[in-house]
């Protein structure tokens, strides 16, 4: 098998992370890949918001675990995610937030195509990463707007995916199994 199908099938998503930075080397490259994603009308609708300050990390994670605590429902579906030990950021040293440009309908998907660039490259390089979503709600919160001025995040974009990038801390999990019935041939 060649080496790009390889690094597609190979890749997992790691949610444990050992504290060694990124090397800055590997990071620029990562970030090149984000950047290489095709986009609709090559919009190229995105913009990367590189974090290697844990406590900003970790501030954001924990508001979005503030505001899922206030949801009933939420405690009853994804207990673990509320307890105090649990990061929704996973304690990633680099965090890449990738953020849309809210005027752009494409942005969603040309910016979750560049993300997967990314995630693709990371593990090219023996990097691993998550992707994640579950962090988007603390933009939500009376401190949201603190955060996108932390992120530096320029007037007219929105957070779309944070990138959890690093080395793993722990062995990587077993392959998630994948649906089988999806595909049919009209010939
Ligand atoms: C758009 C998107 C959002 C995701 N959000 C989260 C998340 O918030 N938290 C998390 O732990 N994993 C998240 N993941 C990772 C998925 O859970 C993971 O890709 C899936 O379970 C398949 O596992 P694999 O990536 O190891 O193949 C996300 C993945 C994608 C593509």
């Amino acid at each position: 098998m060649n080496e790009v199908l390889q690094a597609i099938y190979d890749r997992r998503s790691v949610r444990a992370f050992k504290p060694q930075q990124v090397k800055e080397d590997d990071l620029t490259l990562i970030l090149e890949a984000g950047r290489q994603a095709p986009s609709a009308k090559n919009g190229q609708p995105w913009h990367f918001t590189v974090v290697q300050r844990k406590s900003l990390s970790d501030r954001i994670g924990a508001a979005a675990k503030e505001a899922y605590a206030k949801d009933p429902e939420f405690a009853k579906k994804s207990p673990w995610m509320l307890k105090p030990e649990f990061n929704l950021l996973y304690g990633a040293p680099t965090v890449v937030w990738v953020s849309g440009e809210a005027s752009n309908p494409n942005a969603q998907g040309d910016c979750g195509i560049a993300v997967e660039n990314m995630a693709i490259a990371a593990h090219s390089l023996g990097l691993n990463s998550c992707i994640i979503i579950s962090a988007l709600p603390a933009f939500a919160t009376k401190n949201g707007p603190t955060f996108i001025k932390d992120l530096g995040i320029p007037e007219g974009f929105k957070p779309m995916y944070a990138f959890a990038l690093g080395y793993t801390a722990a062995p990587l999990p077993a392959p998630a199994p994948r649906k089988e019935d999806c595909v049919n041939y009209v010939r």
